[in-house]
């Protein structure tokens, strides 16, 4: 069982996906496809994390899946399914809440800024969220994770669970036959593009955010081409021309953050953005945007509406995926058991 390259990444099913999820993260899972051997997941159990109306997460989960399709990624070439499908990524982070030390969590800041200020009322599973996050990763001993710029912390986590365990269990491992004393690979975060973080359309410094309490502060993925438009047209900006050179965002987060929606969508470096735009009004950037951003968001939202009619084909989807990922994670989750001391027959 040697660890050879693996991609794994996953998006919570709460509410719709967003650009943010788009260009931070799912353009880099398209292209990853075509080289490797993948792994996308639907982390619904790190939705329940807060409470879910039932009903709407069973309709979550299913518009995650339709929007993964329709962005472009292939059930037959990469596996799409839902976390909780797969026991393998619970027993796993049992065995992880176990290994993780709580000093290691304290230091998170999502968990600090998802909890805000009434912490006793928080769930204990978003506390140990990451070490959830950390089993999805290496129940399948992924070597690559593709994220946005917010899941860096997250993914150092996820490192030192995997060193730690190979630490802790070291002599253990090399007599269940891994001569090297490595158990699980380092996971690697692919964080690259230009728009590895993006931000809110009403305030440059706040992530775009599902939870954000204002529509137009986000391009969500089944926004159809008015609304799109109308997002880009109210989009905050400032009366300043568009720089003609990178070093000239300083103190302008929202037009770096427009900018650099454009390079993403268009497929081009800030720089020839700026070339081709900068000294220009903010009025006739935000028009070419709004035709850049529907003709490739358009198409997305559509394709994934026209795939939401069919709730039987997308549960097939993920049925079948859940069932190849079961037969990946099962002799690592075997493994970690012998490894760990558990019997089991
Ligand atoms: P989630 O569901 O919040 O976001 C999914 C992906 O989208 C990226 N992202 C962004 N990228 C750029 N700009 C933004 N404004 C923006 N907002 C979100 C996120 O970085 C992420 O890549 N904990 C994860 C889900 C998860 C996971 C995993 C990821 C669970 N297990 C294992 C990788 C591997 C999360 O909540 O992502």
């Amino acid at each position: 069982m040697t660890i050879s390259p693996r991609v794994f990444s996953g998006m919570q099913p709460t509410g719709s996906l967003h650009l943010g999820n788009y260009l931070g993260a799912m353009v880099n899972w398209i292209k990853m496809q075509e080289t490797h051997e993948c792994i996308y997941c639907v982390v619904d159990l790190h939705a329940i994390t807060v409470w879910q109306d039932p009903a709407e997460l069973r309709t979550a989960i299913r518009q995650v899946t339709a929007a993964y399709i329709a962005a472009g990624l292939d059930p037959k070439k990469s596996i799409l399914f839902n976390q909780s499908q797969v026991s393998a990524h619970a027993e796993l982070a049992w065995v992880f809440n176990c290994v993780a030390r709580l000093g290691w969590l304290n230091r998170m800041t999502q968990f600090k800024e998802k909890a805000g200020k009434d912490r006793e009322q928080a769930s204990v599973g978003l506390y140990a969220y990451p070490n959830l996050m950390a089993a999805d990763i290496l129940a399948y001993r992924a070597t690559h994770v593709p994220v946005g710029e917010d899941q860096k912390q997250h993914l150092e986590l996820a490192r030192d669970i995997a060193q730690k365990f190979n630490n802790d269990f070291r002599e253990s491992i090399i007599a269940q036959g891994f001569a090297d004393g490595v158990f699980f690979p380092q996971p690697e975060p692919v964080i690259t593009g230009p728009a590895t973080r993006v931000m809110s359309l009403r305030d440059g410094t706040k992530k775009m955010s599902k939870s954000d309490p204002s529509d137009l502060s986000r391009i969500n993925l089944t926004d159809d081409a008015d609304t799109i438009a109308k997002k880009i047209q109210k989009a905050k900006t400032d009366a300043d021309p568009i720089p003609t050179e990178d070093g000239g965002f300083q103190g302008r987060p929202e037009a770096e953050n427009l900018v650099g929606i454009y390079a993403a969508l268009a497929d081009q470096t800030v720089e020839t953005v700026l070339k081709d735009f900068g000294g220009q009004q903010f009025s006739a950037f935000k028009k070419a945007l709004a035709e850049v951003a529907t003709d490739r968001l358009g198409r997305i939202g559509g394709e994934a509406r026209r795939l939401m009619a069919d709730s039987a084909a997308i549960d097939a989807v993920l049925a079948d995926g859940s069932a190849r990922a079961r037969t990946i994670a099962q002799p690592v989750i075997d493994h970690v058991k012998d490894i760990a001391g558990l019997i089991r027959s």
